[in-house]
This record gives structure tokens, sequence and C-alpha cells, in this order.
């Protein structure tokens, strides 16, 4: 069979079944160890066998327990670069890579203000100081949020980011120090609730905290999501705001003056986390969009 054969009676398949067509590329690509765009140029030629039972195997196990692709995999792709995940870890998700844009701008403007030289400015001065970034990831789950700004930032030669990442999972921290170490970054993991084990100020606090109420976990949440992600990353007690107040309240302890705070929000709730974190002492409060046009992301800076 070849390859574009595969992919249309896998795709039929998905789409009689109301799932994402694109899944067969996804899953053809991780079996040939091939991007995507490989795979599609690649289209005219055999597909061996045991590729294409497997290919069916995992498209079918897709449909009938409403599978993520990436927890069969065991693998997704965040920001360009491919994390390990598993049922202990939320599936990262596309929007999240908004709270990556939005925070590199910001430290960004920061290295500019300061003075730290990037790679892209001519002329950088290679002898002067380096800045030290400190920044907390609250509720890493694989550790794309640290990862990710961690490998963005090393590309600043006159910058040193010191990186802390929590969560109350001992699982999901296990994964998150197998990708880190598959990223080659070095990232201090600790087991916290919340700031349980943090004692130290940072410059950014960055978090995707669980943000369902206990009323959309129970009716109104798709199989893939309830089913194969965590509950521990999905809920934020009753009201869903859990997270947003308990870390906006204290997190004004753990920021330096002018520390950035910044949240991935749920849907309709930026107007909310956007109000209590101007009232808490916090300013320039700003809500960024993700890809989709949903606001997605608030941020704004401990007031000095
Ligand atoms: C929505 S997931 C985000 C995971 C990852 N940062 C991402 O963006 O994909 C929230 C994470 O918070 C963790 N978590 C739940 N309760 C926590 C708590 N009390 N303290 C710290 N982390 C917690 C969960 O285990 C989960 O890994």
């Amino acid at each position: 069979m070849k390859i574009s054969d595969c992919l249309k009676a896998q795709k039929e398949k998905l789409k009689n079944a109301g799932k994402e067509e694109r899944d067969a590329e996804v899953v053809l690509s991780c079996l040939m160890q091939k991007s995507i765009g490989e795979v599609l140029a690649k289209k005219d030629d055999e597909l061996n066998s045991k590729c294409e039972k497997q290919c069916q195997k995992i498209i079918d196990r897709r449909i009938s327990k409403n599978e993520p692709i990436c927890k069969i995999m065991g693998i997704k792709n965040f920001y360009g670069r491919d994390f390990m995940v598993n049922k202990h870890v939320l599936s990262p998700r596309q929007c999240t890579e908004s709270l990556v844009e939005a925070v590199l701008i910001r430290i960004k403007e920061r290295i500019k203000n300061v003075g730290a030289a990037s790679p892209c400015s001519p002329g950088s001065h290679s002898d002067a100081t380096p800045t030290t970034i400190k920044i907390l990831d609250i509720g890493t789950g694989s550790g794309i949020l640290a990862i990710t700004l961690a490998k963005e930032l090393e590309t600043f030669k006159n910058i040193e980011v010191k990186m802390v990442a929590t969560d109350i999972s001992k699982k999901a921290l296990k994964v998150a120090k197998k990708n880190a170490k598959l990223h080659g970054v070095n990232i201090d993991f600790r087991i916290s609730d919340i700031f349980e084990s943090i004692n130290e100020k940072f410059d950014v606090i960055v978090s995707n905290p669980p943000y369902i109420s206990e009323y959309e976990f129970d009716n109104e949440l798709e199989p893939e999501v309830k089913n194969h992600d965590p509950k521990l990353a999905l809920v934020g007690e009753e009201s869903g705001y859990y997270f947003y107040e308990r870390i906006i309240n204290r997190s004004i302890h753990y920021l330096k003056p002018g520390g950035l705070l910044a949240f991935e929000v749920g849907h309709k709730q930026s107007g909310l986390v956007h109000a209590w974190m101007s009232q808490k002492n916090f300013k320039d409060v700003t809500i960024r969009k993700d890809y989709n046009a949903i606001e997605r992301v608030v941020l704004g800076y401990h007031r000095d």
C-alpha cells in the first residue's frame, strides 16, 4: 500500500468518527520518524506492512477509546520541540504557546532595557556581566513551559536563567525531569503545593494552573480530556479560580519588585483574573489572545 492510500483510509475513518483527520499524518510521522512534511512529500512511496498495521491499530484505538494521539504515541510537539507525555501529565495544548510568547516578549524587553546583548545584535558585548533572570513555573506538568522558556532564552548569551519548576504530582515531575534531560536544560524541579517549597524571590512567575470548575469537569468535558488528562491537572476546585486567587494573593511574597506574573486562563476567565491582579498590587495588567482569538493570557507587573 502507498503512503497516500494509508493516509486516505485512516483519514476517512477519523472523519466518520468526528475526529481530526490530521491525526493520521501525526501517527505516520511518528512511526516513520519523519516530519509530516517529509511524509507527505513521499506519499507515492510504498509503506511497509508493519507500519501500515501499526497505523491502523493506533487510529482504531484513537477512535474506540477517544484517546488522544499524543497519549498513545507518548509524544507531543510544543513550540517546535517534542515532549514525552503520559497519563500523569496534561497533554500540552497549542493555546499554551501564547503564554510562552507573551512571557518571552516581556523578558526580551527587559533584557533590552538592562542592556544585555542578544546573539542577534551586531557588536554584542560578550564581556558584559550576565544578567540573571529567575523564573518560577507553578504546576509544571510535563515541563513544557519551564523547558521551552529555558531553551528559548539560552540563545541569549548575556543572560543566565535560573529556572525553578514545581508540581504537587511526583509522577508529573518524573516526566518533566525526563523532558528536561531530553532537551539538555538544567531546571530545579520541586514537589510543592503551590508556593510550599519556595523560599526565594523571582523575576518571573508563570503558571498554567488547573482552571476547570467541578461542574464543567462533571458535565462539559470531552472524553479525550476527561478520561485521559489527570483530574489533578484540570480542576481548580469548585469555581475553577482557586489557583488564580491563591497565586495572586501570595505571589507578592515571591516576586521581586517589578516582577512579572503571567497566567494562562480558561475561556471567559480573563476578566476576573485581570480584575484581581489590578486590585492586588499589579500594574500594566494585560490580556492577550491565543491563535483562536480567545483571551488566553493575563499578565502584569508587581508594583514596586
Ligand atoms: C493545567 S496543568 C499544566 C501543566 C503544564 N504546565 C502545561 O502547561 O501543560 C496544571 C498542573 O498543576 C499541577 N497541580 C495541581 N495542583 C497543584 C498544586 N496544589 N500545587 C502545584 N501544582 C499543582 C498538576 O499536577 C498539573 O501538572
